[in-house]
């Protein structure tokens, strides 16, 4: 059963390609609507790996690492106020604000299991990889001693395999995002450690 079922595949205006959220305006819309503090580090966390995935890997201009940065940083903005509305209420605010519909497509697309969206695009595809993993990464740098420091790629996948740990994280998912992206998953946990470790 699709719990958050959006009932559409299609999303934004294709008149609006290009018109990119900034970042400052992003921000506000975060500072407005999430109060947890830890869920917008959760956003900043996939907002950095998404930038800089966008830059090292898919050698985009700023203009689109841009694109990228902000779905990661709003995918989860309506988390916090509207769980039962998850994603529609960002999905339906982006469009109204006349925001590109790539970035739409790829918020839309973030958990496919709930929200019945296929990720397509590259962007699509390492949203969805990077959510689910960036979280349970960041779980384990909290009862690390050293945090971040010293993490290594068989740490993470010591924790993925104990089910018992931070286990509202689904393993199913990351796997299938990985295998989605077309990537292993130890290349995403090593770009993961190295790029979220800063974002706090
Ligand atoms: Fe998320």
């Amino acid at each position: 059963m699709l719990t958050h079922d959006l009932g559409r595949t299609e999303f934004g205006d294709p008149a609006n390609q290009g018109n990119v959220i900034s970042l400052d305006e992003a921000n506000r819309l975060l500072d407005d609507w999430v109060k947890n503090e830890s869920l917008k580090r959760h956003m900043r966390q996939v907002a950095a790996l998404m930038k800089a995935w966008a830059r090292e890997e898919e050698k985009l201009d700023e203009t689109e690492q841009l694109k990228w940065e902000v779905a990661g940083l709003l995918h989860d903005a309506d988390w916090d106020q509207w769980p039962d509305d998850h994603c529609r209420r960002i999905i339906e605010e982006l469009e109204r604000r006349n925001i590109d519909p790539e970035i739409i497509q790829a918020i839309a697309s973030h958990g496919p299991r709930f929200f019945g969206v296929d990720p397509v695009t590259p962007m699509d595809k390492m949203l969805y990889a990077f959510d689910e993993l960036s979280g349970i990464i960041h779980a384990y740098s909290l009862m690390r001693p050293t945090g971040y420091e010293g993490m290594d790629v068989k740490g993470v996948r010591k924790r993925l395999k104990d089910k018992a740990f931070a286990a509202q994280v689904s393993r199913e998912d990351i796997a299938d995002a990985a295998q989605r992206a077309g990537r292993e998953l130890d290349e995403l946990i090593a770009f993961a450690i190295q790029h979220q470790s800063a974002i706090n």
